[in-house]
């Protein structure tokens, strides 16, 4: 069977529990940003109790008969007592209005962050008395079986959440541990090599918000897993556990450092003139590290040269970084394109809280280095330090002005910067 051939069967999973979600095996990107060689799936399930049949998430608009149709082989709308939504998104909502009508008996239950986000799909009133916010140990009795909620938000949006389903040991996971990845065989013992797929959509979606991942990772380790059913990709029932060692390594990597700061310094010149700027910046926070030979409880410096790379390698460097300084020259009133491009990849990672700084030549106007510090600020990073700004080559107050923009942002690093002894003498 071709790995993309759709095939209109609801597919048991566990006892009694059914994939009733839809194949999209054409789709070529996905929220604009993620390309999707495989397509993906929209994974929605039905879970039956003695008291009522439970589904947990529906499918993106235009994929919504095919889970209908999938649904009604497994349940009818009457025996529909609970409908969960893990996360709202509309790649998971898109049926949900519509499943609700057709369902008159059911109750939904989302995450307390997510009911307000709610009226952003339908008019609450239409469903009103029918809607639960639910947190972690939260649970729904189904009848012989109960569902019970964990709160797990940021997975990708505020108000994601997992739902356990004890008996079988089956995590409905939402997106998490999903990946864009579209095969009919649908269980991971079966479908084809989708190691790629799932590292990418970590990368993607989850990478940014890995301090949230390692949270969940603590509610969810502890479960006697038999099975991870996600919102996308494979079923994961061979080996679930490896799953989740996969996030705990990826979502840790690198937090077993040393004690050193490190400090990263990204430009690119046209003339020299910014290069040897980034050169004054690295001299000056390596004269406030001190200790250069152990940089136990000092401060890394490194500088690269953005003109000689991708974005895409540097990314691991900006994650583990606590300091960012950009250098762009201004041509014509902005940052040149590479700067821009990188910047761009700082959503990929969490930034927020880290130290940041801009400098920069320029030939009449020079609106390269704040509009790199708004950036920087929009992004939630701090800027503490007023950014360079040098007019063609750099004079020698301006190399100074370089070298104190480095120790400055070095003195934050080491929480030394409150520390400073003022000259009263250039006060005067
Ligand atoms: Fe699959 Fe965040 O939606």
């Amino acid at each position: 069977m071709p790995a993309t051939a759709d095939r209109a069967d609801a597919v048991e999973v566990a006892r009694g529990v059914h994939w009733i979600g839809a194949f999209d095996p054409d789709l070529r990107s996905f929220d604009i940003i993620l390309r999707t060689a495989n397509g993906t799936s929209y994974n929605a399930y039905a879970v039956r109790g003695d008291a009522g049949v439970a589904v947990i998430d529906t499918v993106k608009a235009g994929f919504g008969a095919r889970f209908f149709h999938r649904l009604e082989a497994v349940a009818d709308y009457d025996e529909i007592s609970t409908v969960v939504l893990n996360h709202l998104e509309p790649d998971h909502s898109g049926a949900l209005p519509e499943l609700l009508r057709r369902a008159p008996r059911a109750q939904l239950y989302v995450s307390h962050q997510a009911r307000p986000m709610l009226k952003g799909l339908f008019d609450p009133e239409e469903f009103a008395g029918r809607i639960t916010g639910v947190g972690t140990g939260d649970t729904v009795d189904l009848g012989g079986r109960r569902l019970e909620f964990f709160n797990t938000p940021y997975l990708h949006w505020p108000d994601t959440q997992c739902t356990w389903l004890e008996d079988e040991g089956l995590l409905f996971t939402g997106d998490f541990l999903g990946c864009h990845y579209c095969d009919t065989r649908l269980f991971n013992d079966a479908v084809g090599d989708f190691r790629f797929s799932f590292d990418y959509y970590y990368a993607h979606i989850m990478r940014p918000f890995r301090a949230h991942v390692r949270t969940a990772l603590d509610l969810i380790e502890p479960l006697l897993l038999r099975t991870i059913a996600p919102a996308h990709g494979p079923v994961l029932r061979e080996d679930p556990r490896d799953y989740v060692r996969r996030y705990r390594a990826l979502s840790e990597s690198g937090l077993h450092r040393t004690q050193v700061k490190t400090l990263a310094i990204f430009y690119i010149s046209a003339y020299g003139a910014t290069r040897r700027m980034a050169e004054a910046i690295a001299a000056g926070a390596e004269s406030a590290a001190g200790d250069t030979e152990s940089l136990t409880g000092g401060v890394r410096v490194s500088l690269y040269d953005i003109e000689g790379s991708e974005p895409h390698p540097f990314v691991d460097l900006i994650e583990e970084a606590d300091a960012l300084i950009f250098g762009s020259p201004t041509i014509n009133g902005d940052a040149v394109k590479p700067v821009w491009d990188l910047l761009s990849s700082l959503t990929m990672v969490d930034v927020k809280g880290k130290l940041g700084a801009a400098f920069g030549s320029y030939g009449w106007s020079g609106e390269a280095v704040p509009m790199i510090e708004d950036r920087l600020r929009r992004l939630k990073l701090r800027v503490p330090v007023q950014g360079v700004k040098a007019r063609l080559a750099p004079t020698p107050d301006e190399f100074l002005a370089c070298h104190e923009l480095g120790r400055e942002i070095a003195l934050h690093l080491l929480g030394r910067a409150e520390a400073r002894v003022i000259d009263m003498a250039s006060l005067a």
